[in-house]
Parts: structure tokens; sequence; C-alpha cells
């Protein structure tokens, strides 16, 4: 495929900087190549100063969420021209857990789309059904509809790359099967073709998230529709080297 493989290691709310060195040393050290695979890591918003300065410059940092104006009286929050201003190129938006333990609407993550995009930062948004919605067969409507309201905020295409998380899968140890997610991976790149272009849908790569493990992630890699993965649990463990290289 004309897109190159993309993993994102997802830290979550986890780890204090001793930690933080022990996953920069072993990504630092180990054998990756970096001309066939993109490598992100997001760690807590705290440490992105600290990690950008310690970790190889070819890595992508991220941080996991932001909000959608530049500055003023949002206490607690971030904006990113902060996350630019400590070396991050990327932002993941609309997570799940930000969707579901925040209460983030569909709405406010295509405003934090927009702004982070015109702010140049690089966009990783989530989506991904609820099990209650697979089970009613309408995984596709859920998908489609946070889409929608993703990519009517994107003008720059080139700067996106979507993560396909079904929430069901993330955490769980209960992984899509590779049928299941290169089935939706494949109705999103139609999506995308109907709805913005050909070349987007084509040129875009969509992550597959949720229980990617060292032991799973080769054969998910095989997918046409698979271009990546964004991985949290096994992120934190040596075993991330493997999931880079699942296609290597
Ligand atoms: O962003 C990452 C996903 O939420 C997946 O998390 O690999 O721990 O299931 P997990």
């Amino acid at each position: 495929s004309q897109r190159k493989f993309f993993v994102g290691g997802n830290w979550k709310m986890n780890n204090l900087k001793k930690d933080n060195e022990k996953l920069i040393d072993l990504i630092n050290n180990a054998n990756i190549n970096y001309d066939q695979t993109e490598v992100l890591v997001s760690p807590p918003a705290l440490y992105l100063d600290f990690v950008r300065q310690k970790i190889n410059p070819q890595v992508h940092v991220a941080a996991q969420n932001c909000y959608k104006v530049e500055k003023g009286a949002f206490t607690g929050d971030i904006s990113p021209a902060m996350i630019k201003d400590c070396g991050g190129d990327f932002v993941i938006l609309g997570h799940s857990e930000r969707r579901n333990v925040f209460g983030e609407s569909d709405q406010l993550i295509g405003e934090k789309v927009k702004h982070a995009l015109e702010s140049g930062l690089n966009v990783l948004p989530c989506i991904g059904e609820k099990l209650e919605e697979r089970e009613a067969g309408k995984t596709e409507e859920v998908v489609f509809r946070q889409m929608k309201h993703i990519a009517d905020n994107i003008k720059d295409w080139a700067k996106v790359v979507i993560a396909y998380e079904p929430v069901w899968a993330i955490g769980t140890g209960k992984t899509a099967s590779p049928q299941q997610a290169q089935d939706v991976h494949a109705q999103l790149r139609k999506w995308l073709a109907s709805n913005v272009s050909q070349a987007v849908a084509d040129s875009t790569r969509i992550l597959y998230g949720g229980s990617v493990t060292a032991a799973n992630a080769k054969e998910l890699a095989t997918q046409p529709d698979i271009d990546g993965f964004l991985v949290g649990g096994a992120s934190l463990k040596p075993e991330i080297v493997d999931i880079i290289n699942a296609r290597a």
C-alpha cells in the first residue's frame, strides 16, 4: 500500500518520570526502521516536554487531548499552542475515554480537530462503537456519524491519521478479529471515498486500536485496510517494539 505503517503508543494516565525514562530508553535502543514505520508516543501532557527532549527525534510526540481555543479562562485545560511549545507535533482527539468518561460530544471533538489543525498540529482522531451498538447492528451508523463530525472540520488530510477503536476491545483483552477490524476499516475507507475524495481514501492511514499485543499485531497488520495501531496497555511494555515492527 502507498500508506506508511504507523504505530502509536497511548500511555494514558500512567507512569511517572522514572518509568517514562525506561520507555524512552527502550524505544531509543530498539531496532526500528523509521523509513518504513512512523512511531508516536503520547505521554500525559505534563511530560510532553520531558519526553520530547529525550526520545529519538524521529518519534512523534502527541498530547492525549487539548481544548478548542488558543488560550483563556479554561482552568485545567491545555491548548495546541502549548503542545507545540513543548515540542509536541500531534494530538489524539476524541479517544473513547474522552467521549465516555469525560462526556465529550461529536460536536466538541469536531471543534477540537478544527482548532488543532489550524494551529499546525497533526491530529489523531479516534472513533469506535460500543458493544451494545455493535450488537444492535449499528456499528457503521455510529462510526460514520463520528467520522462526519471529524471530516467536516478537516481541510488538510495530510495532517490526519484516523484510529478505529471499538470500545468493547479497549483494555478488555478482547481484540477485534482481523476480519472484524478489516471490515470496519474498509467501510470507513469507502465512506471517505464517497464523502471526501478517492485520493483521501487512498492516502489516509486508518489505525486499529483495542487490546493490540505483540501476539495479535502481525495478523492484524496483514489486513489491507489496517495501516497500523494505536496501542494502550501494551505500549507500556517492551512488546511495543514488536508491535512497531509487526510489518517489518
Ligand atoms: O488508545 C489506545 C486504545 O484505547 C487501546 O487501549 O491497547 O489498552 O486496549 P488498549
